[in-house]
C-alpha cells in the first residue's frame, strides 16, 4: 500500500483527536511458539494501519498540532550484526526517509523522551486491555509525571480509548483497501477452486488443505486463520482444524479457509461432496443453504442494518427445515423460538478486513448498525445436523453445510468479492467432474 495511504489516515486520526491528545500505539509484540522459535511476526492491526511499519519492537506516537513533529516513531536501531541474523531494519533514519515519520528515535531513548511528550497533553489516546505490558510502561509514564508535580510538571487529566475512533475508520474501506480485499478474496477463490478439482475419496483431509495452502503461498500471500478442512461428521464441528482424518466417498467436505493479502483478510467457505456428486439429501440441506445465503446477499444494501441478512437467512432456514420436516411448527412461532438454533448456531457474518472478524460496532446505541458503502462483510449461513441424534431421520446425518462469501457494501448493491469460486451445486459438480 501507497505511504500517502497511510499518512491521510494519520491526518484522519489527529483530526478527530485535535489538540492537546497524545495517541500512543505499540506494535505487536514478538511471541515465543516452543524453546527459542518465535511465531511468524505479524503486525498489530492498528499499528500497522496508521504505520505501514511491520517491524517490531517500535511505538508510534501521533500529537496533532505540534510543530516540531506530530508523527514520531521509536523503532530499532540499526545494527549490522543483528541484521545479518534476522534482516535489515529501517532504523529511526529509515523511519523518516521511508515511512513518513516527521521524527523518529530508536525504542532504548523512549523512557527518556515520552514522558516529556505526554507532559505537554491534556489527553492520552491509548487502547487499554490489548497489550498488558505496555499499557503498564504508559501507566509508568503517568506516574512519574505526577510524582514531579510539585515541581510543576503536567499531567494528561484524561485517558481515552483509542479504539473507538479508529475502529471506526477501519470499518469504511477506502479504494486501496478494497482493492486489497479483492485480490485477497480472487487469491483465495483460485484456492477453493483447486481444492475441489483435487479431492478424491480416501485423501486426508489435510492433503486437500495442502491445495488451498500451494494456492496462497505461491501468490505470496498467508492463511488469514487457521483452514476448516472437514469432511462427514467433522463439517458439523464449527472450529474444527486438526484437519487428519480420511475422507469417504459419500461425505461433504466443508473448507472454511482465507488468505491475508498485503495485510487485508479474505475468508470464504465452500460445502462439496468428496466423490463429486451430491446425494439427494445433501442437495435438499445445500439448496436451503444456498437459497437462504442468496436472500443474505440480497439484504446487504446501503441503508439496511446489519441484522437484515441474517434474519433474511434464518427465514430461508427454519422454512427449508420445516418442509424437509426436520423442524416441525409453524415458521413464524419457530422463529420466535429459536428452533433453528439447533442446526443454524452462529450469526450469518462479521465484519470483514485487516482481522478477519474485524473491529467496528454492530450496534449504535440499542440500534443495529446501518450498512454503508465502503463496508465489508461476510454471508455465511449454514445447516450443520452431526450424526446420532435420534429425534432426527438417520438420512441426514452428518450433514453440515456453510456457504460464506466476502461483500462489499456499495450504492449499486452487494459487491461479493469472493465471486469467482462456484456456488450452485451444478457449478460444483461440473468443476469436480472436469
Ligand atoms: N473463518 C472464521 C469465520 O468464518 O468466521
Ligand atoms: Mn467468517
Ligand atoms: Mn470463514
Amino acid at each position: 500500500m501507497n505511504i500517502k495511504e497511510f499518512a491521510r489516515r494519520r491526518r484522519q486520526i489527529m483530526r478527530m483527536m485535535g489538540p492537546g491528545g497524545i495517541a500512543v500505539l505499540p506494535a505487536a509484540p514478538v511471541k515465543l511458539r516452543n524453546r527459542d522459535v518465535e511465531y511468524g511476526y505479524r503486525q498489530d492491526s492498528d499499528f500497522y494501519y496508521l504505520t505501514g511499519f511491520a517491524e517490531p519492537e517500535a511505538v508510534a506516537v501521533l500529537v496533532p498540532g505540534r510543530k516540531q513533529a506530530e508523527y514520531i516513531l521509536f523503532c530499532r536501531e540499526r545494527n549490522p550484526e543483528r541484521e545479518t541474523w534476522d534482516g535489515v531494519r529501517a532504523g529511526p533514519d529509515g523511519a523518516v526517509a521511508d515511512f513518513g515519520a516527521d521524527d523518529a528515535f530508536p525504542i532504548s531513548d523512549m523512557d527518556e523522551i515520552l514522558p516529556g511528550l505526554i507532559e505537554q497533553s491534556d489527553r492520552i489516546y491509548h487502547t487499554l486491555g490489548v497489550h498488558p505490558d505496555f499499557d503498564q510502561q504508559v501507566l509508568g509514564w503517568v506516574r512519574q509525571l505526577r510524582s514531579q508535580s510539585l515541581k510543576g510538571m503536567h499531567t494528561p487529566h484524561e485517558f481515552v480509548a483509542l479504539d473507538h475512533l479508529l475502529h471506526d475508520m477501519r470499518l469504511y474501506k477506502s479504494r486501496a483497501e478494497v482493492a486489497a480485499m479483492r485480490r485477497a478474496a480472487r487469491i483465495a477463490a483460485n484456492g477453493h477452486r483447486r481444492a475441489m478439482r483435487a479431492c478424491r475419496p480416501g485423501m486426508k483431509e489435510f492433503e486437500v488443505e495442502a491445495e488451498l495452502i500451494h494456492e496462497f503461498r505461491r501468490h505470496g500471500t498467508d492463511i488469514s486463520y487457521a483452514p476448516i478442512v472437514g469432511g462427514g461428521r467433522n463439517a458439523c464441528t464449527l472450529h474444527y482444524t486438526s484437519n487428519d482424518a480420511e475422507l469417504q466417498a459419500g461425505e461433504l467436505l466443508l473448507i472454511d479457509a482465507g488468505c491475508e493479502y498485503d495485510y487485508y483478510a479474505s475468508d470464504i467457505t465452500r460445502t462439496f461432496p468428496v466423490g463429486g456428486k451430491f446425494s439427494k439429501e445433501q442437495r435438499l440441506i445445500y439448496d436451503i443453504v444456498l437459497e437462504a445465503q442468496l436472500a443474505a446477499i440480497e439484504q446487504v444494501r446501503v441503508g439496511n442494518h446489519w441484522n437484515d441478512p441474517h434474519d433474511a437467512a434464518v427465514r430461508v432456514i427454519t422454512k427449508g427445515l420445516k418442509k424437509l420436516g426436520i423442524l416441525k411448527g409453524t415458521p413464524a412461532q419457530l422463529i420466535r423460538d429459536g428452533k433453528y438454533r439447533e442446526f443454524f448456531m452462529h450469526r450469518t457474518g462479521h465484519w470483514l478486513g485487516m482481522d478477519v472478524h474485524d473491529v467496528g460496532d454492530y450496534k449504535v446505541g440499542d440500534e443495529w448498525r446501518v450498512l454503508e458503502p465502503g463496508m465489508v462483510l461476510t454471508v455465511e449461513p449454514g445447516i450443520y445436523i452431526a450424526g446420532g441424534r435420534k429425534n432426527i431421520a438417520r438420512k441426514w446425518w452428518d450433514i453440515g453445510v456453510r456457504i460464506e462469501d466476502d461483500v462489499l457494501v456499495t450504492a449499486k448493491g452487494p459487491d461479493v468479492l469472493s465471486r469467482d469460486v462456484p456456488k450452485t451445486a451444478a457449478e460444483i459438480e461440473a468443476l469436480m467432474a472436469a
